[in-house]
């Protein structure tokens, strides 16, 4: 694969809902930044054209930013092209290759199941189109460790591993890119961040919203598929990784897979499942279904750095706040010469992921008074931007300059699954938990970070 930009791109899915509410937002972001001048053929079974399609984007960046600037869509409209076809079909891919016409480098954007990979890069290799071009494969990549393995395979028999993308939208986040950013150029943390003084991590991703018509898809996935083996454990890859030794994407993604390699593979005994009340009567759910919609789980990591240190994630759907967070909490001073604290106080480092940006350090100062005992504060920096990029906007930009550092690589993919294997597809039935409340309050009694968990605010 040459280091050109590619000079079209070309999505599959054109007519889904990730389209609509994600990917169309973001086409119309990059053009209004100056930073999308390509062609763009959406490719669907659906028999639109050009116009219908720039309707219906219209209508998902409507939805995404409210107030349409009518200037900057009528140049992303201007760049808009329809190929309407069956993905088994190798007439649309001939289609496809007329539609791209004279340009050489396309940038394939696969936001369909991953059923449909392999038709998909058939069709592209069988018209021709797969030479010089780039792949992106959205998520779900696989559903455990056999089937990730089966779809890389497919994909390699016609890409290669360095022309091939593997999105998860949450690296693209400007807050998940801080977390590096923060590791990593500062100094005073690196003393401090390994087993002799942090006792343990936790990661929450709470949603206060259910699964919001997307039943059918969630019940085929449930939690730990959903947001764990992905999103979050990317998360904790960067909190748990090396420096690395410089700012190539392989250079990045090796640290990561190191840490992967030396993350234990989970049991029974290091999960909590939950469901909650009321899931089975969503539409699309399966009568008795035993998917977890609320998950929290315990990895441990045979490292020098991170031995016997418990890193904890928790995630759910109905939860009390929709709020993504990290603490890092340090271990208590060895003696306490003033007063006593709660175990969840003292230090920790905490990296507020959504709804805002921000990084808080914790820490005790004597509260006014005659007596020295003290109170428990938060410096903090939050991040106000309101420029902020999405992270479609910035992961497709990426895929088009070849840069793969916000990209999973097909080792890390397989790693990944290899880590909760064992856990998924539990057939017992989670325990049901309250809407609104921190997931299955009995089966959690016992188990929570040392230093319990962090419930963060809305
Ligand atoms: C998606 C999951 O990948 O991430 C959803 O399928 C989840 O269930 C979403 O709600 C969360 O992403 P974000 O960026 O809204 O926090």
């Amino acid at each position: 694969m040459s280091e050109e930009r590619s000079d079209v791109l070309v999505l599959f899915g054109a007519t889904g809902d990730l389209a609509h509410k994600k990917i169309f937002p973001a086409l119309y972001a990059m053009v209004a930044r100056g930073t999308l001048k390509e062609p763009v053929v959406g490719v669907a079974l659906e028999d639109w054209d050009a116009k219908k399609l720039a309707e219906r984007a219209h209508d998902g960046i409507k939805a995404a930013v409210g107030q349409v600037d009518e200037a900057v869509f009528s140049k992303l409209a201007g760049l808009l092209h329809y190929v309407s076809g069956d993905y088994r079909s190798q007439e649309t891919f001939d289609k496809l290759r007329d539609a791209i016409g004279g340009h050489r480098h396309p940038l394939y954007y696969l936001a369909v199941p991953p059923s449909m990979f392999e038709p998909v890069v058939q069709g592209l290799e069988q018209a021709g189109g797969a030479a010089g071009a780039r792949l992106m494969v959205e998520k779900p990549f696989g559903r455990d460790l056999q089937s990730a393995r089966w779809l890389n395979r497919v994909l390699h028999l016609v890409f290669d591993e360095k022309a091939i993308f593997r999105i998860d939208h949450y690296l693209g986040k400007e807050a998940i890119q801080n977390i590096l950013y923060f590791r990593f150029a500062n100094s005073f943390l690196e003393p401090i961040w390994n087993r002799n003084y942090v006792e343990s991590v936790q990661i929450t991703m709470a949603e206060n919203f259910g699964v919001e018509g997307r039943g059918r898809f969630y019940d085929e996935v449930g939690c730990i598929r959903d947001v764990i083996e992905n999103h979050l454990l990317n998360i904790l890859l960067l909190l748990a990784m090396e420096p690395p030794i410089g700012r190539d994407a392989d250079d990045l993604i090796d640290e990561k897979v190191q840490v992967l390699k030396a993350i234990r593979t989970l049991t029974a005994h290091d999960v909590v499942r939950g469901q909650f009340d009321g899931y089975l009567k969503e539409p699309g759910v399966a009568p008795g279904s035993t998917v977890e919609t609320f998950a929290a789980v315990r990895f441990m990591i045979d490292t020098w750095r991170w031995q016997d240190v418990p890193f904890f994630i928790r995630a759910g759907k109905n939860l009390p706040v929709h709020a993504t967070e990290v603490v890092v909490q340090l271990k208590r001073p060895p003696l306490a010469v003033f007063d006593q604290f709660k175990r969840n106080q003292g230090n920790y480092v905490r990296f507020r992921i959504a709804p805002e940006v921000a990084i808080g350090i914790g820490a005790r100062r004597k509260a006014a008074g005659d007596e020295m005992a003290g109170e428990q504060v938060e410096l903090s920096a939050l991040d106000d931007d309101k420029d902020e990029m999405e992270p479609y906007q910035r992961l497709i930009g990426d895929a088009m300059n070849g840069n793969a550092q916000l990209f999973t690589r097909q080792d890390a993919s397989e790693i990944a699954w290899r880590i909760v294997g064992p856990v998924l597809d539990d057939k017992s039935p989670p325990a049901v938990y309250k809407l609104g409340t921190w997931g299955p309050a009995e089966a959690m009694a016992n188990f929570a970070p040392p230093n319990g968990w962090s419930d963060p605010g809305g």
